[in-house]
């Protein structure tokens, strides 16, 4: 995130809105003149007007300074379109049903893209009675580990932590169709479709 509103963001917020310079400055009560000069990085709005021109440009104050809008599609909710996070800081895990604009330690998450897995980081499934035996190959040194995996299906979330010097191993119930993911803290979230 941008520790202040930046030029840029308020000229791409306002062109995609269909707005002039002097329409928007007419709401807030600054010309054109100064919305120009905000644009072209001659100054910046003082923080007086940052909700007026949140408002006015139809976003939040956390989205002006971070330049993008948040717009979720996903009302519904739907989980299997939900989002993983991972601070690289601290190793928080957070879970959203869409996207969000999630910060932890001071740094803004983004949504983690999730790649099918390489050879470094193969996931298996044994059926053990009615539950499955879920192994991740894969080393588990303090700096280098599988640091969760979850289950995700329409309405539910399984989600294990792992930690360093312990097993990649869990049981779970593979109820559903729906995605299994696990995360390596060095290689990012892996995903397999059960
Ligand atoms: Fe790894």
């Amino acid at each position: 995130m941008n520790t202040y509103v930046t030029g840029g963001a308020i000229r791409q917020l306002r062109e995609g809105r269909g707005m002039t310079q002097a329409e928007l400055g007419a709401q807030i009560g600054v010309s054109s003149k100064t919305v120009s000069k905000w644009e072209t990085a001659k100054g910046l709005p003082d923080i007086t007007l940052l909700q007026p021109l949140a408002q006015a440009l139809g976003v939040s104050v956390i989205e002006l300074m971070n330049g993008q809008p948040i717009a979720n599609r996903n009302v519904s909710a739907n989980l299997l379109r939900g989002k993983f996070y991972v601070c690289p800081l601290c190793g928080n895990i957070l879970q959203a049903t869409g996207s969000a604009l999630v910060s932890c330690c001071g740094v803004t998450l983004p949504p983690l893209e999730a790649e099918e897995a390489d050879d470094d980081h193969a996931l298996t499934i044994e059926n053990v009675e009615d539950e499955h035996f879920l192994t991740v190959h894969h080393p588990m040194t303090k700096a280098h580990f599988i640091s969760f995996a979850a289950f995700v299906t329409c309405d539910r979330v399984q989600l294990v932590k792992f930690y360093p010097e312990g097993d990649a191993q869990t049981r779970m119930q593979l109820r559903g169709r729906g995605s299994l993911y696990w995360y390596c803290n060095r290689h990012g979230l892996f995903r397999k479709k059960v």
